[in-house]
């Protein structure tokens, strides 16, 4: 048989067959097969039924037409969390990555913003806490009743935001809903453990040396803006029901900064500040923020809108969390 593909008619079309079939496997199916195999990374938690349904509720209302659950390894997307691993997405199939970035990537939401309140005046409208939002609001998640009734969820929506003397209840849907925002939670990577970070060269630095002044307080301020400003806002100054003012706060100022240091690790729930009580909590910040990086937060705070309180180090942190 002659290789003459403008004579043989059965050679050409077994040759483009096979050649597409064979590439098809190599470059497609293969690949996708193994990325299959990939075991959920160390820490990866399976969602409930109860998010999972909030799962849904996210897919139904378009949510990934502006959110993306993909950290990328680039400086821009450090504030959302780590780069994000194939093992990540194990249990999330088919996954929500979203090409769309008109709002935050949401892979790590759950650590970033854990409270429910946050979310639930957030989704009633985004402008209640987040003053410049273009989110668009989701009223259809709540009913808004007459008086409250047993069971119900009453969302603490400021007076100027919902009609006069009703009261505004949360739905099962955006429950659920808030239930899968705190689910999102990025595990923590350990490289050395998976054996996939270089062992540092004898001799090198000791792994957290005290970061220079100006990068201290430009990490202080990056901290501060992707974990705290979402409830104490850019200004420090808070925001009525969901968090204190920290301008001239007796705990940001102190001169003994171990309650300071103390509460950014442990996080705070009950306690009334300036006659204020606040339903919602703080979060604690042990598991997610690394000692420099409290450290710089806690600077951030003792010298930023005014006030002006003795700077910690990084032994501070580490004596208070070894306590
Ligand atoms: C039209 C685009 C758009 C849509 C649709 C949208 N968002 Fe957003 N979202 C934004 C923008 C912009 C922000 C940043 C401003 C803010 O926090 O409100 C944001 C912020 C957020 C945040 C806070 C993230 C952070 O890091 O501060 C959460 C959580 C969130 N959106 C969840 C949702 C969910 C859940 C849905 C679907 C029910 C949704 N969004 C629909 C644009 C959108
Ligand atoms: C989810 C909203 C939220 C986030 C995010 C948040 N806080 Fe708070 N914070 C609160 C609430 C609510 C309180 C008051 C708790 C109480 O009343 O017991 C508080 C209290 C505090 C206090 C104590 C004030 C006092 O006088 O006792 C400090 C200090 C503080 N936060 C710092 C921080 C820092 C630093 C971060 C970021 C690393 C942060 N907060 C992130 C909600 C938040």
């Amino acid at each position: 048989m002659k290789l003459d593909f403008h004579r043989n008619h059965f050679l050409l079309y077994n040759t483009a067959f096979w050649g597409f079939l064979v590439l098809s496997l190599i470059i497609a199916v293969g690949p996708a097969f193994r990325a299959m195999q990939t075991p959920p990374t160390p820490g990866l938690v399976e969602l409930t039924p109860e998010e999972q349904r909030g799962r849904d509720v996210y897919v139904r209302e378009g949510c990934s037409y502006c959110h993306s659950q993909q950290v990328r390894p680039l400086e821009m997307d450090l504030p959302y969390g780590r780069p994000s691993a194939a093992g990540d997405f194990a249990y999330a199939t088919p996954q929500l990555l979203g090409t769309q970035r008109t709002g935050p990537d949401l892979a790590n939401i759950g650590n970033r913003q854990p409270d429910e309140t946050w979310h639930l005046l957030h989704f009633y409208n985004p402008r209640i806490v987040v003053p410049e939002s273009v989110m668009p609001a989701f009223p259809w998640l709540f009913h808004i009743k007459d008086r409250q009734e047993p069971g119900d969820i009453v969302v603490p929506v400021p007076e100027q935001y919902k009609p006069a003397g009703k009261v505004v209840v949360a739905t099962r849907d955006v429950l659920n809903l808030v239930a899968y925002m705190q689910a999102l939670r990025q595990p923590k990577l350990d490289l050395k453990a998976l054996g996939m970070a270089e062992a540092a060269p004898s001799g090198a630095p000791a792994a957290e040396a005290a970061p220079r002044a100006d990068e201290e307080a430009a990490l202080g301020a990056r901290v501060y803006a992707n974990n705290c400003a979402l409830c104490h806002q850019a200004n420090g100054q808070g925001l009525a029901g969901i968090a204190p003012s920290l301008v001239g706060d007796p705990v940001v100022t102190a001169a003994d900064p171990t309650e300071h240091i103390r509460i950014v690790l442990q996080g705070l729930a009950g306690r009334s500040i300036g006659g204020q009580e606040y339903p919602g909590r703080m979060p604690a910040f042990a598991e997610v923020l690394t000692d420099a990086e409290i450290a710089a937060v806690v600077n951030h705070e003792r010298s930023s809108w005014g006030n002006n309180a003795p700077k910690v180090t990084v032994e501070d942190v580490r004596r208070v969390r070894g306590q």
